[in-house]
């Protein structure tokens, strides 16, 4: 009782903040809302703040700043949501900031003692200031007692308990909305928040993000295009996680720009095709692709960081993605369209010719351009209008693919202004799908294969029953084909005759074209 009354009081504040923002119903957006919720948006601009960013978003985003952590991851997930928001509003969104300010150096002390269960003098031979902060942690460079340096990553105090009231609150706003807006239910308020709720949650546990880069460090070593750190696992804990320090330039720094072009054009090839090798061919990649998590170490070498977020891909979504993507490559936009409809993405009440021209007319214009040339914003806008006309559903996954695409491509663009996206995907991609359809493509069919022919085979003795049934009473004559007729004449009238043999032919015909079925090839 007592929780919920302080969830309602926290609903209140956040209300307020909003309403100070002109956030709470802006007023852009005031026509589409019903009236008692337009009066009260109208009532909450008398207490707005002057000087307001025109950008909704904006405001929007000013308001998550002041509210906190969790409004403020929860305004990133938002922010990915172009497919489903005015993009006007997600790009003003997609200025949230993700710095506050550093928690003191004794907390910090504190927490690392928490962890070991011992004064961390005892396991470093020096700790550094934080060197960043952001909203779930902040980072400090350490020493190791046997001289290694190392990134030392701590978990803001409390933020555990503090991110489950705020999402406590937004769960509440959600159904708020859900009920005093009912237009707002298309977009599933209720479900986002449970959404971005598990998200957030995964975060507050560096456990979880040891375990990502150490999932990434495979597909590191294997396609040598990127490098992660060093992972200290008895280090490590669920608030703390050391990890090798990287010596070298961020790519946020702005002496990345003072490199030579060559130079720059290579980091961005790195970066797009190890995206790229990472998603199609492991179906696990770094969904959070910022020029802030990308090192260019002192030999070159470029380092991911930070892999609070990972985006995942199941097999079938991978060949999926690699598909689509090939067809863009080599403009077949029919295979693309039979590529959607194949994985049920787009139901099949829609005509394929028709998704293949809508496909078409986003794909031509952008063929064999350079970044210069092509907004990828909005040919992707684009896309997902397409998917609003053929009622596709967006799976999660690839929405998550999709937005990390576009923001790596965006880091790259900014490193090489000539950046083409289709010759650096292409020899990732290519590979992808000779892999996919070739010799071990074909061994994965056939294995998959095989498991539908036993989920045949075990059905198959009451099938083959009515096949043999046919089939004899086919070879006996008993079979009449003409229309109206009962297919199988009533056995006790069956006539013998000399089409036995046929019988057979019958049955193994049946049994091969069920087969065949059973491995997809039909
Ligand atoms: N292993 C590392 N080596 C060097 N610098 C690091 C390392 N890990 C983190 N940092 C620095 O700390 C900053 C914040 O770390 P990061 O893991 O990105 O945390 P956040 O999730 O808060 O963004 C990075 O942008 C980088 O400057
Ligand atoms: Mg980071």
């Amino acid at each position: 009782m007592f929780k919920r009354l302080s969830t309602v009081f926290r609903v209140l504040r956040t209300g307020w903040v909003l309403a100070r923002h002109d956030a709470l119903v802006p007023s852009e957006y005031a026509k589409d809302v019903p009236l008692p919720v337009r009066l009260l948006g109208a009532l909450s601009r008398l207490f707005a703040i002057g000087g307001r960013a025109s950008n909704p978003g904006e405001r929007f985003a000013g308001a998550l700043e002041k509210l906190g952590p969790a409004y403020i991851k929860f305004g990133q997930i938002l922010s990915t949501r172009a497919d489903m928001l005015d993009p006007v509003f997600v790009k003003g969104l997609s200025r949230l900031k993700d710095k506050v300010p550093a928690f003191p150096m004794e907390k910090a002390e504190a927490m690392l003692e928490a962890e070991w269960g011992e004064a961390w003098q005892n396991r470093l031979s020096s700790l550094s200031e934080p060197i960043a902060a952001a909203s779930v942690a902040q980072v400090h460079k350490g020493v190791l007692k046997t001289g290694e340096t190392v990134a030392v990553k701590i978990l803001r105090p409390n933020i555990q308990k503090c991110m489950r009231n705020d999402m406590d609150v937004l769960h509440m706003v959600a159904s708020l909305a859900e009920f005093f807006v009912p237009d707002s239910r298309r977009l599933g308020p209720k479900k986002f928040v449970e959404t971005a709720d598990r998200a957030v949650m995964l975060e507050l546990d560096l456990r979880l993000e040891a375990a990502a880069c150490s999932e990434l460090s495979e597909p590191a070593v294997e396609t040598g295009l990127y490098e992660v750190p060093h992972i200290y696992w008895d280090l490590g804990g669920k608030n703390v996680m050391v990890t090798q320090w990287i010596d070298g330039t961020a790519l946020s720094d702005e002496a990345i720009l003072a490199l030579p072009q060559s130079q720059r054009t290579d980091i961005a090839r790195r970066i797009m095709q190890s995206f790229l090798a990472c998603s199609f061919d492991y179906g696990v990649f770094h969904a959070d692709m910022h020029e802030g998590n990308m090192i260019i170490g002192d030999d070159g070498t470029l380092v991911l960081i930070d892999f609070g977020i990972l985006g995942r891909l199941s097999e079938e979504e991978q060949r999926f993605h690699a598909e689509i993507l090939y067809g863009f490559l080599i403009r077949d936009y029919h295979r693309i369209a039979e590529v959607h409809f194949e994985a049920g993405y787009v139901p099949a009440h829609h005509s394929v010719e028709d998704f293949a021209s809508a496909l078409r007319s986003v794909g031509e214009p952008i063929f064999g351009q350079t970044a210069e040339n092509v907004a990828m914003t909005k040919v992707l806008l684009q896309l997902f209008e397409i998917t609003e006309i053929f009622d596709m559903e967006m799976q999660p996954q690839l929405i998550m693919l999709q937005k990390t695409m576009m923001q790596t491509e965006g880091v790259c663009r900014r490193l090489d202004p000539h950046f083409d996206m289709w010759e650096i995907s292409r020899p990732i991609v290519e590979a992808s799908m000779r892999r996919e359809l070739g010799i071990e493509g074909r061994i994965n069919d056939l294995v998959s294969g095989l498991h539908k022919a036993r989920r045949t085979l075990e059905r198959l003795p009451d099938a083959t029953e009515n096949i043999a049934a046919l089939a004899k009473a086919w070879a006996d004559g008993d079979v009449d084909l003409s229309r109206g007729a009962a297919p199988i004449a009533d056995a006790s009238t069956a006539k013998k005759g000399p089409w036995k043999p046929l019988a057979y032919i019958g049955t193994g015909a049946a049994l091969a074209l069920g087969s065949l079925w059973a491995s997809g090839q039909f």
